[in-house]
């Protein structure tokens, strides 16, 4: 194989609960990345798995009455349903109570020991059983664990020592000539400070409980849960199992982890390794952790989110593009409902639904659902196809530097710019000139030749919706999608049939907002307060469009014939940017009747449509479907 390799792993998380959203976030990053390396023509390797031994877990079995073993079976069967739902595409699940794991921590164990690098000694000092952690009177925060901030527990027993102070020269020396190997910087530097602070050596061995691999020479002891856990991903990647693989992706390229366990990957895990004279990981990203409205997530507090619950309830790849674009690799993210359904009513419906929405119902209207290639293309499709062309490439620099959210963000500039070109270009207007078919066919083309590199582009992020894009389009789906097939201005050519299909993304629609209570909702500017007579001045009035187009010579404007209760009236009002004529067309809107009249652009214009525009200034205009015309609103 010639083919460059990519090994990528995920924390093994503890199947002591059920996961939660934060630890789908990082698995939604990692997978990305894999996918990301795939598509970019790599042999990727991509492990997860579950953290089986320890205290943590054993204490957890014995309250609910079973073996740890069972225990953890029940709870791994949910990591996996969750991962398949959430679209997550991993090669390996590991589990550390696996064979193929003791083998390898017995060896790790038995090498160090017969080195001298292990030695027997007695612990004395302190224990977080949350965080599988042992501390030092110094290091605590107001007494309690400073990662988890839950007491800890006393601890005294006989224990092997991993002599870890014998490499805190060679650890630097790492560090200094490997300038990329801790990310991001901010986690780079609270590594250095710790070992600065002197580095102990470690206990890694327990003797007063037994669920866990027993040390090789001593089967009283079990060997602790962290020395076990680090040595999954070497386990995983072949070691004794099967040496071909093993040669192939080891050293790992990247581990990505929580910001909590970077001490873990960044500092034991090489010095087990260099201990080992073993190659090093290229990497450990330390990203940032998911807070739910601004709080850490907790049992006690019961904000704990359910990822599957969310799937549910909106979609797997909604969920993935949410945590994909909200957060930024290495910081904290919100995750709030609010967020999570703005997100996916401007960008993916609103933005990416419509591209492709739009798109179909014109090549159905317009040319009986076949793609055509058209004529000569002008200076504004050169534009959108060079457009696309950058893109392709700036896509490709962010997700090589791992800056996941900016690789997203280029590609909504580039779904924006292909719903511009529509209003633009008025297919609509087209389709009313014979004489113009050829150029109607040139604006579907171009527009089919974007949505086809939109859904490569997508693909590592929105993988179950890629796929569906170019089934609408009645376009296969590839086998593999590679980055290399996105490029290219005339892939489809003519002649396909389209398949249409349910919306992609559905409108989520909230909640009306509760009316009842006196205090404006937060943001909200006060206003003047009018009495239910000032009120009463207006006539709002339900009106039904019953043609619709675009004011010469303007970007924003569209003229509107409505009925009011069997009277005709013209309005015209500044929507053209968000909706194309013929949309509006047969729809029941909402409009101020008795508005005096003023003339816009020399037309005489009775009455205005009521709308609503957010922030980011997107148009939905008010509808009353059904309602029967000249019906009052009040
Ligand atoms: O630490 N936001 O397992 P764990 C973002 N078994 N990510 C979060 C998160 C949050 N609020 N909460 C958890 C362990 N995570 C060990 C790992 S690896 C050899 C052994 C993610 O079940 C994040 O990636 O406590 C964090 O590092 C990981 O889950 C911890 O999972
Ligand atoms: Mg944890």
């Amino acid at each position: 194989m010639d083919k460059e390799k990519f090994y990528i792993t995920t924390p093994i998380y503890y199947p002591s609960d059920k996961l939660h959203i934060g630890h789908a976030y990082c698995t939604t990053v990692a997978d990305c990345i894999a996918r990301y390396n795939r598509f970019a023509g790599r042999d990727v390797l991509f492990v997860t798995g579950s953290d089986e031994h320890g205290q943590k877990i054993q204490r957890k079995a014995a309250e609910n009455g079973t073996t740890p073993l069972e225990y953890v079976t029940e709870i791994v069967k949910n990591f996996k349903l969750l991962w398949e739902k959430l679209g997550i595409s991993y090669d390996d699940f590991i589990r550390t109570s696996e064979r193929r794991q003791t083998q390898t921590v017995q060896y790790f164990f038995q090498k160090l020991y017969d080195k001298g690098d292990i030695y027997k000694s007695e612990y004395e000092g302190l224990y977080c059983v949350q965080c599988e952690a042992f501390w030092l009177e110094r290091q605590l925060s107001g007494g309690n664990c400073p990662d988890c901030g839950r007491p800890v527990e006393k601890m005294k027993e006989e224990s092997y020592f991993f002599r870890m102070s014998a490499y805190a020269e060679k650890w630097f020396k790492f560090i200094e000539e490997n300038p990329d190997f801790i990310q991001p910087v901010s986690r780079r530097n609270e590594m250095i400070n710790f070992v600065k602070q002197g580095l102990d050596d470690l206990s890694v061995s327990r003797s007063t409980f037994d669920w866990g691999v027993p040390v090789p020479f001593d089967p009283k002891h079990t060997i602790y849960v962290w020395f076990d856990a680090v040595i999954n991903y070497i386990t995983a990647a072949g070691m004794f199992e099967d040496m071909d693989k093993y040669r192939r992706y080891w050293p790992a390229d990247l581990h990505l982890v929580g910001k909590e366990i970077v001490r873990f990957h960044s500092i034991i895990w090489p010095i087990m390794l260099m201990a080992m004279d073993l190659p090093l990981p290229g990497r450990i990203y330390g990203h940032g952790w998911l807070v739910i409205e601004g709080d850490k997530m907790s049992k006690s507090k019961g904000n704990v989110v359910d990822p599957l619950l969310l799937i549910e309830e909106f979609g797997a790849d909604a969920i993935r593009y949410f945590l994909l674009r909200e957060v930024m690799l290495g910081a904290d993210g919100n995750f709030s409902r609010d967020a999570l359904i703005n997100r996916i009513n401007s960008d993916l419906a609103n933005d990416l639904g419509n591209l492709l929405h739009r798109t179909l119902g014109m090549i159905e209207r317009f040319n009986r659902g076949v793609i055509q290639k058209g004529e000569e293309i002008t200076p504004l499709d050169a534009e959108l196809i060079a457009l696309a062309d950058r893109t392709i490439d700036d896509f490709e620099r962010f997700m090589e530097n791992m800056e996941i959210n900016e690789a997203l963000k280029t590609v909504w500039a580039l779904i924006a710019r292909g719903n511009k070109y529509i209003d633009e270009t008025g297919p609509w207007l087209l389709a009313k000139d014979p004489a113009k078919a050829g150029r109607l066919n040139t604006v579907l083309y171009r527009l089919a030749e974007l949505l086809r590199v939109v859904a490569f582009l997508v693909s590592p992020f929105l993988p179950f919706t890629a796929p569906e894009i170019l089934k609408q389009m009645g376009l296969s789906a590839p086998a593999k999608f590679l980055l290399k097939d996105a490029r290219g201005r005339d892939i489809i050519g003519g002649g396909a049939k389209i398949a249409g299909g349910a919306p992609i993304f559905p409108r989520i629609e909230q909640p009306a907002a509760d009316t009842g209570t006196a205090s404006p909702a937060p943001g909200i500017e006060p206003a003047e307060e009018i009495t239910i007579d000032d009120f009463n001045k207006m006539r709002l009035r339900v009106a039904r469009v019953l043609a619709a187009e675009k004011v010469e010579k303007t970007d924003k404007l569209l003229k509107l014939k409505l009925d009011v209760a069997g009277e005709e009236r013209t309005v015209v009002s500044g929507i053209a940017l968000h909706y194309a004529p013929e949309e509006l067309v047969g729809k029941d809107v909402v409009i101020v009747a008795n508005l005096k009249p003023a003339k816009l652009r020399g037309i005489q214009s009775r009455g205005m449509i009521l709308a609503a525009s957010d922030d980011e200034g997107r148009v939905s205009i008010i509808e009353a479907p059904g309602v029967k015309s000249g019906s009052r609103v009040k």
